[in-house]
C-alpha cells in the first residue's frame, strides 16, 4: 500500500473522512487532449505495455482533474493474450477476440500461470507510486470472471449475449472451469499489483447486469465470490463494480467486496439500502450528464452527496467509465464541487448534531 491513511482508503473501509473522495472510471483516455497526443504515436496496447508511457497518462489525467485516487492505465482484456487468447482492438470496433471460446478442448488449451508476463502493469503502478508517495493512492484493476469470459465468448462487445449464456447453459461444467482458470490468474496478477503498491483494487463485471438474478446466482456467484475472497487476502479493500446491476445488488453484496459500485439507474440511497449493514459504495452520476450545463452538473451531483448524508463510506464515482467526447471542464468542475461541497455539507451535518 502506498497511501494507507488517504480519504479514499479510509473511505473504502466505511471509515469517517473530512469530505468525500472523488475519482473517476476512465478518467485517462481519449476526452482529454494530452491522452490523444500520446495515442497519435502509440496504440492503446502499446501504452499499457510500455510501464514509462502507462504511468504518464496515468499521472497527466489524475493531476489533471485533481481527483483524489488514480487508476493504473491498463485494460481490462490484457490477461486474455497471457492465457493463450489473443485480441486486437480495431477501430470503431472496439476489441476483438481473434478466436472466440466456443469448446471444451478451447478452454482446456488455456493456460493459468502467465500472470508474470502481465508485469509490465505493475511495473507502471510502482513508476506512479515512486511519482506520488504517500500523496495519492493507487487503484489497480482486473475484470470480473463473467465479464472477462464474456469477451473471450463473444468474441468482442455483445448486444443480447447469446453466445455467452449458450455456452453457460449448455456447458455449465466447462463455463465453470473457466471461470475457475481465470480466477487463478487473476488472484496472481492482483497480488502483483499490490504488491507494486496498489491502495485498492477494482473488479470491473461491466456487463454483468445482463443476467437474471437466478442465472447471476447459479452461474456466476460462487466464482466471484471466490475471486474477491483470493483478492481481499491481499489485505487491500476491494471495489466490485456492475452496470445495470440494480436487481443484482443483494446478490453482489454477498461476496463480501469491502466497496460496491452503483450505477446511475438506481437513487444512490436506495441501492445502498438494498445491501444491509453495506459499509461501502461508489456512485453513482449518469457519465452522459457530464455533457449538460454546469449547473445541472452541479445540481445533480449535490443530489448524490445529500443522499449520502455524510455517511461513512461513500466514494463518489460516475455510474460507468467518461465517454470519449466528454467537455474536460466539466469533469474538472465535478471534482472540485464533490471536494468542497462533500467538506461543507459534514460542517453542517456535525453541526445540527
Ligand atoms: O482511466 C481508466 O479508467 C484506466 C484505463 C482503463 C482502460 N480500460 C483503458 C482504455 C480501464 C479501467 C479499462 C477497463 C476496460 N476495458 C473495461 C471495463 C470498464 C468499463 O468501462 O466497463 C472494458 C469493458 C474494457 C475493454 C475495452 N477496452 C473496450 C470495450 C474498449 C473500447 C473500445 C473503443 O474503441 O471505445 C477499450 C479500449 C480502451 N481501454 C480505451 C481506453 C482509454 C479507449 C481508448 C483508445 O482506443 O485509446
Amino acid at each position: 500500500m502506498s497511501a494507507p491513511n488517504s480519504i479514499f482508503v479510509r473511505a473504502c473501509k466505511g471509515l469517517p473522512t473530512d469530505s468525500t473522495p472523488v475519482w473517476f472510471m476512465r478518467q485517462a483516455g481519449r476526452y482529454m487532449s494530452e491522452y490523444r497526443e500520446v495515442r497519435k504515436h502509440h496504440s492503446l496496447v502499446e501504452i499499457c505495455k510500455k510501464p514509462e508511457l502507462a504511468a504518464e497518462v496515468t499521472i497527466t489525467a489524475a493531476e489533471a482533474l485533481q481527483v483524489d485516487a488514480a487508476i493504473i492505465f491498463a485494460d481490462l482484456l490484457l490477461p486474455l493474450e497471457v492465457m493463450g487468447l489473443p485480441f486486437h482492438f480495431s477501430a470503431g470496433e472496439g476489441p476483438v477476440i481473434e478466436k472466440p471460446l466456443r469448446t471444451a478442448s478451447d478452454v482446456k488449451v488455456l493456460t493459468t500461470n502467465g500472470a508474470p508476463e502481465l508485469g509490465y502493469v505493475s511495473e507502471a503502478i510502482a513508476a506512479c507510486v515512486k511519482h506520488w508517495g504517500s500523496k495519492l493512492p493507487m487503484i489497480g484493476f482486473c475484470g470480473a470472471p463473467f465479464t472477462l469470459a464474456s469477451y473471450m465468448i463473444e468474441g468482442g462487445g455483445s448486444r443480447n449475449y447469446v453466445e455467452v449464456k449458450k455456452f453457460m447453459y449448455n456447458q455449465p461444467e466447462v463455463w465453470d472451469e473457466l471461470l475457475g482458470k481465470l480466477n487463478i490468474i487473476l488472484a496472481a496478477y492482483i497480488a502483483d499489483q499490490v504488491k507494486a503498491g496498489a491502495d485498492v483494487i477494482q473488479v470491473f463485471d461491466s456487463w454483468v447486469g445482463c443476467l437474471s438474478v437466478e442465472d447471476y446466482r447459479k452461474y456466476v456467484l460462487p466464482r466471484t465470490k471466490e475471486l474477491i475472497s483470493a483478492l481481499k487476502k491481499t489485505g487491500v479493500p476491494i471495489i466490485y463494480f456492475g452496470t445495470d446491476s440494480t436487481t443484482l445488488l443483494p446478490s453482489m453484496n454477498e461476496t463480501e467486496a469491502d466497496v460496491i459500485g452503483l450505477d446511475w439507474r438506481v437513487p444512490l440511497d436506495v441501492g445502498w439500502a438494498m445491501m444491509k449493514d453495506r459499509p461501502a459504495v461508489q456512485g453513482n452520476l449518469d457519465p452522459v450528464l457530464l455533457y449538460a450545463e454546469w449547473p445541472e452538473i452541479k445540481q445533480r451531483a449535490k443530489a448524490i452527496l445529500d443522499l449520502a448524508a455524510a455517511r461513512p463510506g461513500h466514494i463518489f464515482n460516475l455510474g460507468h467509465g467518461i465517454l470519449p467526447t466528454t467537455p474536460v471542464q466539466n469533469v474538472k468542475n465535478l471534482a472540485k464541487f464533490v471536494q468542497e461541497y462533500s467538506a461543507q455539507l459534514r460542517g453542517a451535518v456535525a453541526g445540527t448534531r
